[in-house]
């Protein structure tokens, strides 16, 4: 597709992967939209970039969308490329019997119902565009699961999944269906591991990965899976169980630390 003159919306854009990649698409002369919960965040990366536009908004609210969607078209009725980059990660522990039962699955909701309820919404308006896109941002742990993040996986795994169906269904319009599954990125989303969890990870900066994703966009390549992750989708197909021998490594070392 082409990378310059879409206007373009991306959840959760206030830091980490989502402002690099607000950065980078405004240096490629396109207008950009980002959202979050965080009014003072959203106010900060406002006063880096000035050209962006924010609005404050929660994926996990039906409330929200829905009108975040009636600004959109008010005031941006170009918008054409829809980027579902919101998301948050916990270590969840199942042996703890104190977790409660919402907050164990409160990354279902921004993780995975946040981009289908994004989706369904603004699908009717992107139909309409000459060339649209929708891009999830899935991950590496939906292809294979981190046990010590086990909601977390699946709720990638499952984005990757809907992701899939997305595009089949879209198939006969102008949208087009775009996956990022980046591997290990810096950004304050990995702050709830310690080192030791991700000394297996090789991570490596938005900056590197949003170059890798725009490059992915402009080929037309729907899945994008840079680096890392690209090499755990080959290993997944011939080496399953040693790969999850591997991600289970940071498990097993707190569950022995007990
Ligand atoms: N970093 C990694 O290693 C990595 C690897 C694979 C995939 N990913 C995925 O990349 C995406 C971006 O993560 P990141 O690493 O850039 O993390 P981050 O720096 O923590 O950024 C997350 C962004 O999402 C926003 N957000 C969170 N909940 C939201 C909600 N309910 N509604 C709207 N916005 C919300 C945050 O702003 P507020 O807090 O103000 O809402 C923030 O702007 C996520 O989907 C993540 O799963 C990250």
């Amino acid at each position: 597709m082409k990378m310059s003159e879409n206007t373009i919306l991306i959840t959760g854009g206030s830091s980490g992967i989502g402002l690099e990649f607000a950065k980078q698409l405004l240096e490629l002369n396109n207008t950009v939209i980002i959202t979050g919960r965080n009014q003072a965040k959203l106010d900060q990366a406002k006063k880096q970039y000035s050209k962006l536009i924010t609005y404050k908004s929660d994926v996990t609210s039906p409330d929200a969308i829905r009108s975040l969607y009636a600004t959109i078209l008010e005031n941006h009725p170009s918008l054409n490329v829809l980027i579902n980059n919101a998301g948050v990660m916990r270590v969840t522990n199942f042996y703890s019997p104190d977790e409660d039962l919402i907050s164990l699955t409160q990354e279902i909701t921004t993780n995975l119902n946040g981009p289908i309820w994004m989706s369904h919404q603004f699908i009717p308006h992107l139909k309409k565009q000459k060339e649209a896109v929708i891009l999830n941002v899935t991950s590496l742990l939906g292809i294979v699961p981190l046990p010590l993040a086990p909601v977390y996986s699946a709720t990638k795994s499952g984005l990757i999944s809907f992701t899939t169906s997305l595009r089949e269904q879209l198939k006969h319009t102008s949208i087009k269906v775009f996956e990022l599954a980046p591997q290990a990125t810096q950004t304050d989303l990995v702050d709830v591991f310690d080192k030791e969890d991700v000394a297996d990870f090789k991570l490596i900066t938005a900056e590197a990965l949003i170059q890798s994703a725009i490059k992915g966009m402009q080929n037309n390549t729907f899945e994008i899976r840079p680096e890392q992750t690209g090499q755990v989708y080959f290993l997944n197909k011939f080496a399953p169980k040693f790969l999850l021998k591997m991600m289970s490594k940071s498990l097993d070392r707190r569950l022995g630390a007990k």
